[in-house]
C-alpha cells in the first residue's frame, strides 16, 4: 500500500512533527495516519518500507517539542553507550540531549514516538563530529531505536527524516561516521569516505549528497 507521495518537499517552517504518514493531497503535511505491516510511506517523497512492529501512528518529531522525554533517552544512551556515557565514562547524556532542545538550530534531535508516546529511536543533526575534516558536516549522530524496536525500520525512517532536516536547511550534504546503521546508510545511498576511530573502534566516514534528484 502507498500512502500517499503528495507531500511537499518542504515543510512549513515552523511545523514541529513530521508524522510518519503524509499529507492529504492538497499541500496540508503532517497527518497522522496508521501504519501497518507493509505500508510505504511517502516522507518528503521518499518511500520507506515499513515493518510488522511499526503499528499505529508513529511519528517523529523534534525533542524540543517532547523535552519529557529527555530522561528516557538518557537511559537509552547509557545503555548503548555505556562506555561513553556510564558512570566510568567522559560523556553526559542528559547534557548532550539538553543540547539537541532546538528546532532551528543546530544542533536538533528527532524521537520517533509510537501511538502511546513510547520513545521508539532518535537522531540527532550536529555541526561537528569525531574524526571530522574541514568543510564536512553536518553530521547524522546518536541514531539509536530500542533493541526491543530494532529491525522493522525505525532506524531507516529517522535517517531519512534527519537527512531532510539537513536538506531543508540548505545544506548540501550531511556525514556520519557509524560503525552500527552501515546497512542504513548504504542502501540509502550514502557513501564511504574513510576510516576513522571511535570507542568502538574502527568506523567508517559516510557521506549522504542532498542534491542528488535536483
Ligand atoms: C542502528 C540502529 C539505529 C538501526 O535501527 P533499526 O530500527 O533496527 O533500523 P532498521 O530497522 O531501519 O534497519 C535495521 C535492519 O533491519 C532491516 N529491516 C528494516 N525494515 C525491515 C522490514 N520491514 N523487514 C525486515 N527487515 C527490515 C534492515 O534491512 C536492516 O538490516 P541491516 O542492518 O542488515 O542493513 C539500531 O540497530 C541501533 O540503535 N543500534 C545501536 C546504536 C548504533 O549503532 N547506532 C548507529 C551509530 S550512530
Amino acid at each position: 500500500m502507498i500512502t500517499d507521495r503528495s507531500e511537499p518537499s518542504t515543510a512549513p517552517q515552523h511545523v514541529d512533527q513530521h508524522i510518519v504518514a503524509t499529507g492529504d493531497g492538497r499541500g496540508r503535511a503532517f497527518h497522522c495516519v496508521p501504519v501497518t505491516l507493509g505500508t510505504v510511506i511517502a516522507y518528503h517523497n521518499q518511500l520507506i518500507e515499513m515493518g510488522e512492529n511499526v503499528t499505529e501512528n508513529l511519528r517523529i518529531t523534534h525533542l524540543a517539542s517532547v523535552p519529557d522525554v529527555v530522561p528516557t533517552l538518557v537511559r537509552l544512551f547509557i545503555e548503548e553507550w555505556e562506555p561513553y556515557y556510564g558512570h566510568e565514562g567522559p560523556g553526559n547524556a542528559e547534557h548532550d540531549l539538553r543540547e539537541c532542545l532546538n528546532r532551528c538550530e543546530l544542533p536538533l534531535a528527532l524521537v520517533a514516538l509510537d501511538a502511546d508516546r513510547n520513545v521508539v529511536g532518535t537522531v540527532a543533526l550536529r555541526s561537528e563530529c569525531f574524526g571530522e575534516q574541514e568543510g564536512e558536516g553536518p553530521w547524522l549522530r546518536a541514531l539509536v531505536v530500542p533493541k526491543t524496536h530494532r529491525g522493522h525500520g525505525i532506524g531507516t525512517l529517522l535517517t531519512a527524516s534527519i537527512e531532510n532536516e539537513a536538506r531543508r536547511r540548505g545544506f548540501p550534504a550531511i556525514y556520519t561516521t557509524t560503525d552500527g546503521a552501515e546497512g542504513i546508510v548504504r542502501r540509502r545511498g550514502w557513501q564511504p569516505l574513510r576510516s576513522a576511530m571511535s570507542l568502538r573502534g574502527v568506523c567508517t566516514v559516510y557521506k549522504q549528497d542532498l542534491r542528488k534528484g535536483d
